[in-house]
């Protein structure tokens, strides 16, 4: 008899279709339980029995926790899991395996909790971990518990965090009617600071942009401000006498270090506008 490939294409392709589901665990998070606590009220007991044989043979509704119910933790909810809470609590048999304190599931099957267990303490949302850790829809920085959270906070920009600094420590030197270094950071006659900056060479050292974004070792605005320009001219070749000292110039030098952090932020998280 020839062989017939086709029932082996079959196997492979509901293999193949098997893989590609994915159980609804990976999508959200998950609640905390005590597997054998099936009522989910805190204690593991007969009552916890009763509970599990309601739902499997009375029509007593879907389970608190499906996974607390999952007693011998092979991924579903059958009559096995009763006779193994019975055999723990009256014939010496082996404890469910964990979690018992707490815990989220270790192993990866499609149960979940209804109802958190009272015991337990209710999930939080980890803000940077693309799951919904407290199973409220909203993922991350879009849930309403990341609000403050420094992982979720926007971007710094140039107008609204670094540019009030600038008016404050610089433009009355890089401005009208000095505009020393013909660095003219101000807003007048229709200057745009922003763009007096970004990808501008430097006149002192013009290996340098004034900004280079993500870049603020690169960026000679950074340099001036860190102090460290002397050196960066010298990596680069460019005549040290020609660096200048650091900003702001002379009895208004320097910004104090956070400032001086706060720009490095700026240029190293893309120098927004
Ligand atoms: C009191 C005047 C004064 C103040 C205030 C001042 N600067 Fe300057 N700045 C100068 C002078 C003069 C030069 C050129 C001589 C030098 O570099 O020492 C210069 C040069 C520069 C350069 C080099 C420009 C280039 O094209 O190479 C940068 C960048 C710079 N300043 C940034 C700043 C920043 C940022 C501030 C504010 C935090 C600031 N300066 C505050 C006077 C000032």
């Amino acid at each position: 008899m020839p062989w017939n490939p086709l029932p082996l294409t079959t196997l492979v392709i509901l293999i193949l279709i098997g893989s590609l589901w994915v159980s609804p665990e990976t999508a959200r998070g998950q609640m905390l339980f005590n597997r054998g606590d099936c009522n989910t009220d805190g204690v593991s007991n007969i009552a916890d029995v009763v509970h599990a044989l309601g739902v499997l043979f009375s029509g007593a509704g879907p389970a608190n926790c499906a996974d607390a119910c999952d007693v011998n933790d092979d991924g579903g909810n059958d009559i096995s899991d009763p006779i193994y809470m019975l055999g723990n609590l009256f014939s010496g048999g082996p404890n469910p395996p964990l979690p018992d304190d707490c815990g989220p599931d270790p192993t990866a099957d499609s149960l979940d909790c209804l109802i958190g267990p009272a015991s337990c303490p209710p999930p939080v949302e980890d803000c940077g971990n693309g799951v919904d850790d407290d199973g409220d829809n909203d993922v991350d920085c879009a849930d309403s518990d990341c609000q403050g959270d420094p992982a979720c906070a926007p971007p710094l920009s140039f107008s609204l965090d670094m540019y009030p600094i600038i008016v404050d420590q610089c433009t009355f030197c890089h401005g009208p009617p000095s505009n020393f270094a013909n660095l003219d950071l101000s807003l007048e006659a229709g200057n745009d600071p922003y763009a007096s900056l970004i990808n501008i060479p430097s006149t002192e050292c013009s290996s340098y942009d004034l900004v280079e974004p993500a870049e603020s070792q690169n960026s000679w605005l950074y340099r001036k401000i860190s102090g460290t320009h002397i050196d960066a001219a010298t990596a680069a070749g460019c005549a040290v006498v020609n660096a200048g000292t650091q900003m702001p110039l002379g009895p208004f030098c320097c910004l104090d270090q956070a400032t001086i952090d706060l720009f490095q932020e700026w240029i190293d998280g893309g120098a927004n506008p």
